[in-house]
């Protein structure tokens, strides 16, 4: 790869570009992410274990019923899908990574939990009147596009019985400047991206017009060849989230803004914001 070819590479992408690669389904990449999801010390791909269980437990808190139906919409290693089981739920969980859901639809065989999982796109969803609560947590929702999240909110209003709730976590305005990730780089021999050696150069970008942030990722491999990686994060507030979701049909929707405990962390505390919305 010569300097020019690099340099057109690391220009900001334009509003909603796709990168090249996808991280969540790649073989090697989905294996580091695993690892990452179950360790429960950390917040890196899903939350430590303590917030999992606070959150899991404010959200079964939002049911009247001992035994519904939840829907887990990139229910990773399924970590909130067990601890909802374990209250006595019946869930069904989505999710695109193999690798994750392998993981999980062992420990629920083993530990013999009501639980389903399909390994496939959430964006396809087609389920019908089925679900008392769809669930989308760890900023998902935030990563959809436009078009994504209409496709998405349509499908999951369908999904919902009536009276049923969509439950998400989203990032909010607060601390935008340090939700804008600085630049950097990094030389391994193997490591998150590869197991061969690479060169990650990575860039944080706002676009205010469309309330969104970028991370992107050049990787670099030893075949000269370059990987990019776009992750689209949109921030919302009250208004914006009304206007997504009542068009779709969502009525009651009700900020919390205390969910999570107190963090320095752009992904946690008061920077996220979660929303209940119930089918009409
Ligand atoms: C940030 S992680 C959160 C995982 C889980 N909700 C948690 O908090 O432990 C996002 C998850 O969504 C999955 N995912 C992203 N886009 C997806 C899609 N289009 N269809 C299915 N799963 C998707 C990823 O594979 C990943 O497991």
């Amino acid at each position: 790869m010569n300097i020019i070819e690099l340099q057109n590479l690391s220009n900001k992408p334009a509003l909603y570009e796709r990168g090249t690669s996808v991280m969540w389904t790649d073989p090697y990449i989905s294996k580091q992410l695993l690892e990452l999801h179950i360790n429960p010390d950390h917040d890196v791909a899903s939350r430590s274990r303590a917030k999992i269980e606070l959150v899991s437990g404010w959200i079964s808190a939002r049911l009247d019923k001992p035994k519904m139906e939840i829907l887990d919409l990139g229910c990773g290693p399924g970590l909130y899908a067990e601890l909802l089981a374990g209250k006595g739920h019946s869930v069904t969980g989505i999710d695109f990574s193999a690798a994750s859901i392998q993981y999980a639809t062992k420990q629920a065989n083993e530990k013999k939990l009501d639980i389903k999982y399909l390994n496939k796109n959430y964006l396809d969803l087609d389920f019908d009147n089925q679900f008392d609560l769809v669930m989308m947590i760890y900023l998902d929702f935030c990563a959809l596009l436009p078009e994504e999240r209409d496709r998405v909110l349509e499908n999951i209003y369908r999904a919902l019985k009536k009276g049923g709730l969509f439950v998400c976590d989203i990032v909010n305005e607060k601390n935008l400047d340090k939700k804008t990730i600085p630049q950097s780089w990094e030389i391994q021999e193997k490591g998150f991206w590869k197991d061969t050696p690479y060169l990650a150069l990575t860039n944080g970008y706002h676009y205010p017009e469309a309330k969104t942030l970028a991370n992107h990722h050049i990787v670099i491999g030893e075949d000269n060849r370059a990987d990019t990686y776009i992750f689209w994060n949109h921030y919302y507030e009250k208004d914006d989230m009304i206007s997504i979701l009542e068009p779709k049909g969502f009525t009651g929707i009700t900020n919390y803004e205390n969910v999570l405990p107190e963090s320095e962390d752009c992904w946690n505390g008061e920077n996220v914001t979660f929303y209940v919305a119930r089918k009409a």
